[in-house]
């Protein structure tokens, strides 16, 4: 590891730079063979998901095209209640259009069954998730997720885009928060 300031509330490395750089070329591999001769539309969920985004875009040899949403979920700082708001809509409709929604991490599931209902009454020709992280212990809702990155245990994660308070999100690592 660099000799970056650790910030104090840091816990235990659940994924290293190392492993995250590895899995999401080959996630860009796969999702690049499955889409081939398709142009992708990827949904990049706000704030969270874009260091894993911006990597995985550059690890995509398919055309694809990009939009951004933004979306508050009701609950404390570690749980999200289920009630989700639209912060920031996409800029065009997505009608016909191959979607892929690009998630920081799966927890409750609550967001992201949200996120596939909306976009998915928008008639788009095609809609799937790629997620970084998961927590399966955490799930309250069954979601078919079509790519996974890593599956982690029931801690709170912090780096590689995820925040606690909006901090961390700059880890080029993902971590657990200490004592959680
Ligand atoms: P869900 O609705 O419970 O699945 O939670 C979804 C959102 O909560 C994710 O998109 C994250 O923004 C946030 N979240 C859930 N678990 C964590 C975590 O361990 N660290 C940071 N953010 C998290
Ligand atoms: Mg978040």
């Amino acid at each position: 590891m660099s000799s970056r300031q650790v910030p104090q509330p840091l816990g235990e490395v659940l994924v290293s730079a190392d492993d995250l750089q590895r899995r999401v070329r080959e996630l860009g591999a796969e999702i690049s063979r499955d889409y081939a001769g398709r142009e992708l539309l990827l949904i990049c969920v706000l704030k969270g998901a874009v260091l894993f985004l911006s990597d995985l875009m550059r690890a995509i040899e398919t055309p694809c095209q990009v939009d951004f949403m933004a979306v508050a979920s009701y609950g404390s700082a570690t749980d999200s209640s289920g009630v989700v708001r639209i912060m920031k809509d996409l800029d065009a409709p997505i009608a016909g259009r191959e979607v892929l929604i690009v998630e920081d991490i799966v927890d409750s599931g609550l967001t992201l069954q949200y996120l596939m209902r909306s976009l998915g009454a928008r008639d788009p020709a095609s809609l799937d998730v790629c997620a970084l992280l998961t927590k399966p212990a955490r799930r309250k809702v069954d979601l078919p997720t079509r790519y996974v990155g890593f599956e982690i245990a029931d801690r709170f994660a912090i780096g590689y885009g995820l925040d606690f308070g909006e901090r961390y999100r700059n880890l080029p690592f993902v971590a657990a928060l200490a004592d959680n």
